[in-house]
């Protein structure tokens, strides 16, 4: 190699060098989510959130189904920012409130002893958000299903968006094309539709949620075509017309608490509870049905794609660096600010 070369090679290391740099300081703002992000600040974090979960499942078996739900919906309302964990107070209207969450969403007094154990160990360290997401992945290890490597970093809104918890996250009633197009919103390809929707291999659903499939489907006068029809018996008995909306029935009605991949061939059996399960089998020519027979045959196949597709949706959005978002002291409440509680005004105004 001659020197005349060589000049011209470390120029133009220099001037690579030079980009790569200018391009990492325009990302500081936007930091990548890290598995070990704690691992200095809060080394136990991990197994402090397992432990309150298992206690806490020794008396309720559906809270590990609750908590991921909770992620969920956490990161389909502008991102993976613990939004959903905010009470009402004088600058926050709850997306508990919103549709798909009133009387349904639950586990936030588990979170709140999460937080409250983290605050123990780690002042001031865990953001709310990556508690749900870590919740997530802990509750499906205690459930049999799959572990995988929970991405860290990101940092607690001090905003809700009611308006994006009542249209962002996916109705039961709602079709394969509209599901889709939800899912992709957010950044998410039909096969994480597909393998997210495994999470329904536990938990329970409230009648209201489906019964408009067990007697007077789309006005048609009948039963939901693709609803096998000894399921549907039961379920029909579990849920009269006119009864009570809030009965619980297994999402799985095979294996109710235990994560694996009889979700699919429930599907095959038609014996999806949701509608939109049922839709991603049974709507025709579909691309998706490939996918549910995929799972259905292959449990490794579904819990690698799982674990895969809840890295990609712990992705959407999160606030990261120190210009955005804080670290919430109380899951409940933005930092410095008060709950906003109607009975204390109420007793002020009462009794004066
Ligand atoms: C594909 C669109 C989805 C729709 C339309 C949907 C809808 C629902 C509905 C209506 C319920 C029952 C709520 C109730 O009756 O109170 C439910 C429960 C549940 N969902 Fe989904 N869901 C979807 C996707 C997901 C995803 C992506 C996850 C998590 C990765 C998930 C996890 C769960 C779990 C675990 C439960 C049971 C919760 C419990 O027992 O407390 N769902 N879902
Ligand atoms: C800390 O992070 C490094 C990689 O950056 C990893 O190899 C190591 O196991 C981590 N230590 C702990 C205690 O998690
Ligand atoms: C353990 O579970 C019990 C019953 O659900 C609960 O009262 C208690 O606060 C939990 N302890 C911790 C450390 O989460
Ligand atoms: C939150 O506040 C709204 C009014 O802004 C009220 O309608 C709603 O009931 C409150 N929700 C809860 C859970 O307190
Ligand atoms: C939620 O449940 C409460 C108490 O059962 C009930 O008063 C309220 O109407 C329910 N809200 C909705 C939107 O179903
Ligand atoms: C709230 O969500 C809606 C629907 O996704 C979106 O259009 C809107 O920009 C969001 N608002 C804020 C303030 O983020
Ligand atoms: C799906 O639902 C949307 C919204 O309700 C509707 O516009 C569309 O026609 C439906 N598509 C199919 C294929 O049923
Ligand atoms: C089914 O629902 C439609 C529209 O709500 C109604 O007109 C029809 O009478 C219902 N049929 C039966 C058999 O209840
Ligand atoms: C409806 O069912 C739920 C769940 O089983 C129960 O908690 C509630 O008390 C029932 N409501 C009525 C009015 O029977
Ligand atoms: C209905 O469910 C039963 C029990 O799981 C199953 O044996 C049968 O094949 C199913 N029928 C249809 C049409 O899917
Ligand atoms: C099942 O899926 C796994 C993971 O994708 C794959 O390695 C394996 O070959 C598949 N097994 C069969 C029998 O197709
Ligand atoms: C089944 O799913 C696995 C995991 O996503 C994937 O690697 C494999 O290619 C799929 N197999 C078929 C036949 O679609």
């Amino acid at each position: 190699m001659s020197s005349f070369s060589l000049k011209i090679m470390s120029s133009s290391t220099l001037a690579i060098a030079a980009l790569l740099l200018w391009v990492s300081m325009l990302r500081g703002s936007t930091a990548q989510l890290d598995a070990n992000f704690y691992n200095t600040t809060c080394p136990n974090v991990l197994s402090i959130v397992q432990q309150v979960i298992s206690n806490a499942s020794q008396t309720d078996i559906r809270i590990g189904a609750s908590l991921i739900r909770l992620h969920f919906h956490d990161c389909f309302v502008d991102g993976c920012d613990g939004s959903i964990l905010l009470d009402n107070s004088s600058t926050i209207q709850t997306e508990k409130d919103a549709a798909p969450n009133v009387n349904s969403t639950r586990g936030f007094d588990v979170v709140d002893n999460i937080k409250t154990a983290l605050e123990n160990s780690c002042p001031g360290v865990v953001s709310c958000a990556d508690i749900l997401a870590i919740a997530a992945q802990e509750s499906v290890v205690l459930a049999g299903g799959p572990s995988w490597t929970v991405l860290l970093g990101r940092r607690d809104s001090t905003t809700t968006n009611l308006t994006g918890a009542n249209t962002d996250i996916p109705a039961p009633s709602e079709n394969l094309t509209t599901l889709i197009a939800k899912f992709s919103a957010v950044g998410l390809d039909t096969t994480d539709l597909v393998s997210l929707s495994g999470a329904h291999t536990f938990g329970r659903a409230q009648c209201k949620n489906f019964i408009n499939r067990l007697y007077n489907f789309s006005s048609t006068g009948s039963p939901d075509p693709s609803l096998n029809s000894t399921y549907l018996a039961t379920l029909q008995q579990l849920c009269p017309q006119g009864g009570n909306g809030s009965v619980l029935a297994d999402l799985d009605p095979t294996t109710p608490d235990g994560f694996d991949n009889n979700y699919y061939s429930n599907l095959e059996s038609n014996e999806g509870l949701l509608q939109s399960d049922q839709e991603l089998f049974s709507t025709s020519g579909a691309v998706t049905i490939s996918i549910v027979s995929n799972f259905s045959s292959n449990q490794s196949a579904f819990f690698a794609s799982f674990a895969q597709s809840m890295i990609n949706m712990g992705n959407i959005s999160p606030l990261t660096g120190s210009q955005q978002g804080e670290i919430r002291l109380d899951c409940k409440l933005v930092n410095g600010g008060s709950s906003y509680i109607y009975e204390s005004t109420y007793d002020l105004v009462s009794s004066s």
